[in-house]
């Protein structure tokens, strides 16, 4: 797609983080504002607030009376669902409904049930490395990690879960393109996900399995069940929850390590050190950025937020505060003190932070065991996803030894 965004002026001014440029340059993007003008804004998207600090992105994150979770993904238009439900309970929901539609999701992400998915999750890992293992065989040299291996795993899992096709891959992937980098191209119903999601629910009422559509189906509140929009939302939500974002954080991990052959001798030679470059992954590269619409004028850092202006979460730039964390631009594989904020902070804390760090972590250690030592092809050859989930898309690798 060809980009029609204008060029950015300023930063501090302009911001724009559909901008190719962001997902370019981030990182240095976040430093520059933190420095200068931690809450940046912009007249984009009809108005909207970017913070940088530890700080102010914390107390946005838990001051639910004047940032409604609503809307959590920038657009020009404002949502039309209105809270306290939104479209994609619970992570469009404010109190009190939160914590009901919040709860109902927890039985099947409980650590207990997590761990029930890690046979599977390990198989689907080394069945993709099998078949990139096939390809080198075959005499392919450069293999892009990316379309072969990370954007698969949470698919699948995905798909299990929810009781989905695991061939219609490519069709969740269309559906996290379009409305996570806002192609603008809003696709008839019938080629929507509310279409897709529709359909499968009501095949799935009529013939309930032990999957989570089935549940969300029979779950109630109160005696009633869960209006129609609430399922549809909830699925929605956990077909771009737990997809885009798991795939980008595995692609990240790869990616940093395929650049520094001294954490991948680490990993391989010292293991006990795995669970603290799990951590720094997620630290360092956390994919996720949410938003929040402002529910009443407030100013906060002197900057008068109005009702109806968007404020970005960027919790990747929280987690790269100096004033929050020791080296803070520094990948530091056994960095013992971590608090990051990765999955958030405050009542919307990730519900899959469970399911999120059993993929991550088995999918590194699969590709670390099968090929200890490989690098990036070509560093421009690497592409990274726009807007607010942010991860390689394109990550082409040559095997070396
Ligand atoms: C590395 C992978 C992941 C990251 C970095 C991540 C990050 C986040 C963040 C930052 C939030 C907070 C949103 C906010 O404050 O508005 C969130 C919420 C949420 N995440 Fe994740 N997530 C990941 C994977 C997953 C997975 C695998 C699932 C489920 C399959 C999932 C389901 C959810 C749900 C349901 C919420 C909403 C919780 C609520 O509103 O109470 N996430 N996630």
């Amino acid at each position: 797609m060809t980009d029609v965004r204008p060029p950015v002026a300023d930063w501090a001014t302009d911001f724009d983080h559909q901008h190719p440029d962001y997902a370019a340059n981030a990182t240095e993007i976040w430093d520059e504002l933190r420095d200068g003008c931690p809450i940046a804004h912009t007249n984009r998207y009809g108005g909207a607030w970017f913070p940088t600090r530890h700080e102010d992105i914390a107390a946005i994150s838990k001051d639910v009376v004047h940032f409604s979770s609503q809307g959590v993904v920038v657009t020009e238009e404002r949502p039309d669902i209105p809270a306290p439900m939104g479209y994609a309970p619970p992570i469009t929901s404010d109190p009190p409904f939160h914590s009901i539609a919040r709860s109902i999701m927890l039985k099947f992400f409980s650590p207990k049930a997590i761990d029930a998915w890690e046979p599977t999750i390990r198989e689907t890992c080394r069945r993709l490395i099998a078949d990139i293992k096939a390809k080198i065989d075959a005499g392919e040299t450069t293999i892009d990690i990316a379309a072969n291996y990370s954007q698969h795993i949470p698919v699948s899992v995905m798909a299990d879960m929810l009781g989905l096709p695991r061939q219609d891959g490519d069709v969740f992937r269309g559906f996290i393109h379009n409305i996570m980098e806002q192609t603008g191209e809003e696709p008839p119903y019938e080629e929507s996900m509310d279409f897709y999601l529709d359909t499968h629910v009501a095949k799935r009422r009529s013939n309930l399995g032990d999957d989570l559509i089935s549940y969300l189906c029979q779950a109630d509140i109160e005696g009633m069940p869960l209006l129609d929009e609430h399922v549809r939302g909830t699925i929605g939500l956990l077909i771009i929850a737990g997809i885009d974002t798991t795939w980008s954080a595995i692609g990240a991990g790869l990616w940093h390590m395929a650049q520094s052959p001294k954490d991948r001798d680490r990993w391989t030679n010292d293991p006990s050190v795995q669970p603290t470059a799990l951590e720094e992954i997620l630290r360092f590269y956390a994919p996720v950025t949410m938003a929040r619409l402002i529910a009443e004028d407030i100013e906060l850092g002197g900057c008068p937020m109005k009702a109806g202006d968007w404020t970005l979460l960027p919790f990747p730039a929280a987690n790269r505060d100096p004033e929050a964390f020791e080296q803070a631009d520094k990948f530091v594989i056994d960095r013992a003190r971590n608090r990051h904020s990765a999955f958030g902070l405050g009542i919307h804390r990730c519900v899959g932070s469970n399911l999120a760090r059993l993929e991550v972590r088995i999918a590194m250690e699969e590709w670390m065991a099968a090929f200890p030592d490989f690098e990036l092809a070509d560093p421009d050859a690497v592409t990274w996803s726009t807007g607010q989930v942010r991860g390689p898309r394109q990550l082409p690798v040559l095997f070396l030894g």
